[in-house]
């Protein structure tokens, strides 16, 4: 089952180079993909697969955007979709879902909370089941590393950062990247960056202490809503395991890091992105600011979620004005 997912652009950072140093960044703008975020990289897979074994509802627990993309691929395949959200979950994401024609079911509880619900309800009701536990899935978004490798004709990067949540997306692309290794294509591979909150951060907590198991967190306040998972399960030890293994880092970023990228984003670099997705940009100026990434450096932030899913709060509107010049005029402060 496609959408036209894949293929999404790898832009040069341009003028926002100097904010990594004169690193060689370069973004993959993965807001591009059929709705808006990552997810639809594996849900292609997954509900490909879900159709293959003849299913015929497929289900989710979610932040939003997880929701909203198997909603549209099951719609556009003719099964029903339940997901599964905390009642707090961004509205538009919500709706979204909806518009895809999902049954909505949101939970008064936080995204922990919901996701033993989700547990419980896959095993009683036999639901097939598109969380990223299924490695089928993984199989759709290890893609990342491909797409990256071929639009820098056959280079490696030296950096790949990931905002993480579940953790796929750096288990994924060290997955993708090591199968490229493996047959001979490339000759050394990247360093993965777990890129979280530092309100929800049990990946960055662990590589950290050393710890060879994720142990949860009680999440905090974030505006990088999407990436509010205090207690990953299956694929978080393989994110720290990824991090760990590739010569790689953690970053947990504060809540200001988050905002100024998502702004830093969309006017520098022409991408508008949700907070959750900006992370990757916060991590790569951090890591230059620390000098592990060094100028020259070639970096991939890879930008997750679209900015029209959840706009930046803090920007205020003006007033509108009447329909003449002189107004204008003074509505700019033209002298
Ligand atoms: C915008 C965005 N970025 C990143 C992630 C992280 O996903 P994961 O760590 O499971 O790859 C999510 C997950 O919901 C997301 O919605």
């Amino acid at each position: 089952m496609t959408l036209g997912e894949g293929g999404t652009p790898l832009l040069p950072a341009g003028r926002l180079r100097r904010e990594v140093g004169g690193a060689d960044l370069h973004f993959k703008n993965d807001t591009l993909l059929p709705t808006g975020s990552l997810k639809d990289r594996s849900n292609a897979v997954g509900i490909s697969r879900a159709m293959e074994a003849g299913h015929e509802v497929v289900a989710v627990v979610s932040t939003g955007n997880a929701a909203a993309s198997v909603a549209a691929y099951a719609g556009r395949a003719a099964l029903q979709s339940v997901v599964l959200v905390p009642e707090a979950t961004n509205h538009e994401k919500v709706v979204q879902a909806a518009a895809y024609g999902a049954r909505i079911v949101r939970v008064r509880a936080g995204f922990d909370e919901t996701a033993r619900l989700y547990s419980q309800a896959i095993k009683a009701l036999g639901w097939y089941n598109c969380l990223s536990s299924d490695p089928f899935r993984n199989e759709g978004k290890k893609t990342y590393a491909y797409e990256v490798w071929a639009d820098l004709g056959g280079r490696v990067p030296d950096w790949v950062i990931h905002p993480t949540a579940g953790g796929t997306g750096p288990a994924a692309c060290w997955k993708g990247f090591n199968e490229l290794y493996g047959l001979g294509w490339i000759e050394r591979l990247p360093r993965i960056v777990v890129a979280q909150a530092a309100a929800c951060a049990p990946i960055v907590q662990a590589f950290e202490a050393g710890w060879d198991e994720v142990r949860p967190v009680e999440p905090q306040q974030t505006i990088a809503e999407s990436i509010k998972v205090g207690g990953p399960s299956t694929m978080a030890w393989r994110a720290l395991r990824a991090a760990r293994d590739s010569g790689g880092t953690a970053v947990a970023l504060s809540e200001a890091e988050i905002e100024r990228s998502q702004i830093l984003l969309a006017k520098e670099a022409g991408i508008y992105a949700e907070p959750a997705g900006a992370v990757s940009l916060g991590a790569a100026i951090r890591l230059a600011q620390t000098g592990t990434v060094q100028p020259g450096d070639l970096v991939v932030a890879v930008v997750t979620g679209h900015g029209l899913k959840q706009p930046p709060t803090h920007l205020s509107l003006p007033e509108a004005i009447p329909p003449d010049l002189t107004a204008l005029e003074k509505a700019l402060q033209v002298p």
